[in-house]
């Protein structure tokens, strides 16, 4: 079995290393990175931290418009299946490299299986939300992580190909934390003790560039009482180097994006985490760590449900106000995704003859 793997973005160097991993035990994988993120920071300490073979192809395409970006993709993308013509294309996720991968393979008539599928936030000007649906129709076999995906696919009149396998995220946090707990030293580094900071990331679109939503939420960080750490995502450091604005809060440690063992150790640590990352609300709730989700709506429904994750969208005083406040009883939480074994679940699949 021959099975192309199209990555680009960060959270898909994380959830591909599980399944990579899974994958070559029984087959053959070719790696394709489209260079969408390029950054040491966003792209090779993940390889290097992850042990993620080096790419076969990397497409170097890099930052460019939605258009741009995604038709470019998908014209080298179909080079790279033409010269291997694999058994399946594999896609993660709901980014511009998803879409391209997915639309590659599907106009050369090449089965796609689609890891995190069903996802929705059932808001349209989301690019993510786009590139989701669009590679759902698309995909042949569908591995949602939850429950809520399976059900959002059906009322699509998905039905076929649907399997809920649980998230490879919490494969990926399962085999990382205890090498997180060894070889980071972060907290150290930054001079920070357990348990006495807030995390926070943010790089949404919908966050970036909307100038009001930007300037409220680095206010509200600007504002806030406590030690904070902030791993700046370099969409957000240039926007608001664009804007103006600046970070002004002597409590709070802008830094560069970091790898994936120190991201576990500062969730893992942190008091709560304020957040406008899909893959960090999944983590705090793995992690057992309170969510302040600085958004109006998510696609992680379950979480809120279990009063785990708060959504604050851009809201000056509600950053400020559950930053403060916000708690939450884990004791009675209820696991929603998965054993763990995602990655397994979804070879087990692919090298079944359909
Ligand atoms: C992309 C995904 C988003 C995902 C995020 C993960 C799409 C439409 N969006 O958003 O779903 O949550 O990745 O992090 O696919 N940049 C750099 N260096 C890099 C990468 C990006 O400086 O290595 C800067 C560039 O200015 C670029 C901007 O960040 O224009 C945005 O990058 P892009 O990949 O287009 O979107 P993300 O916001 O990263
Ligand atoms: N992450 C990381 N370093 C950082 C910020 C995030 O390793 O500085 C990890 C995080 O732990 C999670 C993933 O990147 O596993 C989430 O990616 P991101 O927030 O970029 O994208 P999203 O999940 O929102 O698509």
């Amino acid at each position: 079995m021959k099975v192309v793997t199209v990555v680009g973005a960060r959270p898909q160097f994380i959830k591909a290393a599980p399944v990579s991993r899974a994958l070559r035990r029984y087959g053959k994988e070719i790696l394709v990175h489209t260079g969408q993120h390029y950054d040491t920071s966003m792209s090779h300490i993940f390889f290097k931290e992850l042990n993620i073979p080096h790419p076969d192809y990397h497409l170097g395409i890099g930052s460019k418009s939605h258009g741009a970006q995604t038709g470019e993709m998908l014209s080298e993308v179909e080079r790279v299946l033409l010269t291997e013509k694999p058994d399946w294309v594999l896609v993660y996720g709901d980014t511009n490299s998803t879409l391209a991968g997915a639309l590659a393979a599907s106009k050369m008539h090449l089965p796609i299986a689609h890891v995190e599928a069903g996802l929705r936030s059932f808001n349209r000007r989301m690019p993510e939300e786009i590139n989701r649906v669009l590679t759902d129709q698309l995909s042949t076999l569908l591995f949602c992580p939850t429950t809520t995906a399976v059900q959002h696919l059906s009322s699509e009149g998905i039905t076929r190909g649907v399997y809920n396998v649980g998230d490879v995220m919490a494969d990926a946090l399962q085999f990382n934390r205890k090498l997180a707990l060894d070889h980071s030293n972060i907290l150290e580094r930054l001079e920070i003790k357990p348990k006495e900071y807030l995390l926070v990331t943010f790089h949404r679109a919908e966050n970036t560039d909307v100038d009001h939503r930007l300037e409220n939420i680095v206010s509200a960080l600007n504002h806030l009482s406590k030690p904070a750490v902030l791993p700046l995502h370099p969409r957000t450091r240039n926007k608001i180097k664009q804007s103006g604005l600046s970070f002004t809060n002597p409590r709070l440690k802008v830094i560069e994006p970091v790898g994936y063992l120190d991201m576990i150790q500062l969730e893992a640590n942190a008091s709560k985490i304020l957040t406008d990352s899909g893959g960090v609300q999944k983590e705090a709730f793995l992690l057992n760590v309170p969510c302040i989700t600085m958004r109006d709506e998510t696609e992680w429904t379950e979480t809120i449900e279990q009063k785990a994750n708060i959504l604050v969208g851009s809201d000056k005083r509600k950053i400020v106000q559950h930053a403060e406040h916000f708690q939450v009883d884990f004791s009675n939480v209820k696991p929603i995704f998965g054993e763990g074994n995602a990655s397994q679940r979804i070879v087990k699949h692919l090298i079944k003859p359909q």
